[in-house]
């Protein structure tokens, strides 16, 4: 009798624990507000809620409620989830959801396994046999983390170019031009700048919580907010970028999201993996000869350095906490301008560092600074004709409102006195005789370069060239005839001669190219994929010299005759001397 009565309690037992169960899961639908993420998608007429309890890695419940557009529960013949992270290659995870309650659906368990984008695809089969996908996608922080927004851009090169390019101004003279916290600033930093090529590996954090970090700031005080420095759209710009410090060369770009006018996939479209890029290849391969450098100056580690066509000399001897680059003859060959960036004063309100313009003789003596601005950044710089002032790009030096403020200025050589000639424009070159200026001119919206000519006093502005087919130029230089321009480029028509650029190496693929002023003739020169190159002619024009982080390179201006002088590179530039 007794061992009759023990399945009997046992049934009841069950049925009590159900009756709790499904009472708790009533209540817990019903207090909906306490899930992380909440989203509704339409497909046909059918609205999919996805519901999931935590935005951050471990364990969640995710819950599906399926209704008509007039709010009945759906039955389903069954109901799957499907898990990809967006940012690295880790395959699906496919799981049933159990119904619940008609029309609602449910699974739990550890699918967050990293941070960052995750796609979650609803698989549903109704009673009538269709397939239906839905796509959701969220964040997903690190634990104690936030997942933060999604970021709002595609990873493709103009957007990793728009960031590199607020990168290396702002960020890299403390985490260095590769990312890796050594920047010229950082010596002796407590704390040290973060290693990017460690903190931006995939899965680490949400593209969401890096945003949140630039705008709003670090835990220590050396990393500002950035707020009211760069817009909303510039950092997602700078967060995709440095998305690329943590990406193996050579490795696939991360999964595109996806957008809402794209087709929703069918269930045998889905893709199966993250697709790889088609366009990846490595740069050709460039003989490495030994030779001396020909008479020039050039920046290395954060200092100018000379050859005399011999031997090197270090011309400047700045500490750690200033960092020289780009340093230019005047047209007589006698002197050499060069900018500076220097730390901020402990006392600066907000610790970005500040650029500075100097002039001194070709031999290093007589150093001195012309323009020491109390905010923003300086960049290529280029003399004048008649060697008494100098063109310099400059971002942030006139600005009180933290807006955008790029100009090419002109800067009086002896008294410092500056005006802003160009708006918008950076890379100043001059021509040969002097009487013409190119530079690049940025859209509004930050993403677009045209290729531009002026007068040498900026009127008469004329476009050279632009192209949907490039993503961005670099440093154009005048051929000594003043005919034509050679100018880096990232991307360019497709091609026999050219092959569209890759985004899935650090930094992004540049090469040169040639155009004549008035717009034709468009030629690619070489075909290295270098990080950055910037070029200077021979004095008699027949050669050019190259440098980008990849070494400094000798060529013809036609593109022949390439091979790699010196495997020490940088992106603090050349100039080769005037005689
Ligand atoms: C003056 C030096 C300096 C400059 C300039 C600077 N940073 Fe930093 N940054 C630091 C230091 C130091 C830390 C580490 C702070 C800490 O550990 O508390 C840091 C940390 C960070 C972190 C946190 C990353 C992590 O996971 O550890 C991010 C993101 C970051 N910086 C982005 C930027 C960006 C983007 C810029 C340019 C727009 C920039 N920083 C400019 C010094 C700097």
């Amino acid at each position: 009798m007794v061992r009759n009565r023990l399945p009997l309690l046992t049934l009841i037992a069950g049925f009590v624990i159900i009756a709790v169960v499904l009472a708790w899961l009533v209540v817990s639908n019903a207090t909906s507000t306490t899930m992380a993420f909440e989203q509704t998608r339409r497909v046909g007429d059918l609205e999919f809620t996805l519901q999931v309890s935590q935005q951050t890695m471990g364990e969640a419940l995710y819950m599906v409620s399926v209704r008509t557009a007039n709010g009945q529960p759906v039955e389903l013949e069954r109901l799957q989830l499907e898990f990809l992270m967006t940012e690295m290659e880790m395959g699906k995870i496919l799981v049933d959801a159990d119904q619940v309650v008609p029309g609602q659906y449910q699974a739990r368990g550890l699918f967050f396994n990293m941070a960052g984008l995750w796609q979650i695809d609803v698989l549903a089969r109704t009673m009538a046999g269709n397939d239906q996908v839905v796509r959701f996608e969220l964040p997903v922080g690190a634990p104690g983390e936030f997942a933060g927004p999604v970021n709002p851009l595609r990873s493709d090169a103009q957007t990793i170019l728009a960031g590199q390019r607020l990168y290396l101004a702002n960020c890299a003279a403390c985490h260095g031009q590769r990312g890796r916290g050594d920047g010229p600033l950082a010596a002796g930093a407590s704390p040290p700048p973060s290693d990017f090529t460690l903190q931006m590996l995939p899965g680490r954090h949400s593209d969401g919580q890096i945003f949140m970090w630039i705008r709003d700031g670090y835990s220590s005080n050396l990393a500002s907010a950035w707020r009211d420095r760069l817009t909303d759209e510039q950092i997602w710009q700078v967060v995709t970028f440095l998305k690329t410090f943590g990406r193996a060369p050579g490795s696939p770009a991360p999964y595109p999201p996806p957008t809402d006018d794209e087709p929703l996939p069918t269930a045998d479209a889905l893709p199966s993996a993250v697709p790889s890029d088609p366009l990846t290849t490595g740069p050709a391969a460039v003989p490495t000869v030994s030779e001396p450098l020909p008479p020039s100056v050039f920046s290395r580690s954060g200092n100018i350095w000379r050859s005399n066509g011999s031997e090197l000399t270090q011309l400047t001897n700045f500490g750690p906490e200033s960092y020289a680059q780009y340093p230019i003859f005047s047209p007589d060959g006698s002197r050499v301008a060069f900018i500076v960036i220097n730390q901020p004063p402990i006392t600066a309100a907000a610790p970005l560092p500040v650029g500075a313009l100097y002039v001194m003789n070709a031999d290093g003596s007589n150093l001195r600074a012309v323009l020491q601005p109390k905010q923003g950044l300086l960049g290529l710089t280029a003399w004048s004709g008649d060697g008494r002032s100098l063109y310099v790009s400059a971002n942030g030096v006139r600005s009180t409102d933290g807006g955008r403020d790029l100009a090419i200025l002109l800067v009086n050589i002896d008294t410092g006195a500056f005006q802003a000639l160009l708006e918008d424009a950076m890379d100043p070159a001059i021509s040969a005789n002097g009487q013409q200026l190119a530079y690049l001119l940025l859209s509004r919206d930050g993403y677009t370069q045209s290729i531009y000519v002026a007068n040498s006093d900026g009127t008469n502005p004329r476009k050279v060239y632009d192209s949907p087919d490039f993503q961005g130029f670099y440093a154009p230089r005048f051929t000594p005839d003043g005919t034509r321009l050679i100018v880096a480029a990232i991307g360019g028509p497709l091609g026999p001669q050219g092959s569209a650029g890759s985004v899935a190496l650090h930094g992004l693929p540049w090469d040169l190219w040639q155009i004549n002023l008035d717009g034709t003739g468009l030629r690619r020169l070489t075909e290295i994929f270098e990080d950055l190159p910037l070029v200077s002619f021979s004095p008699d024009g027949s050669e050019l010299l190259m440098m980008g982080s990849g070494g400094i390179y000798r060529l013809k201006p036609d593109g022949s005759e390439l091979r790699r002088i010196d495997p020490l590179g940088d992106h603090g530039g050349i100039d080769w001397a005037k005689n």
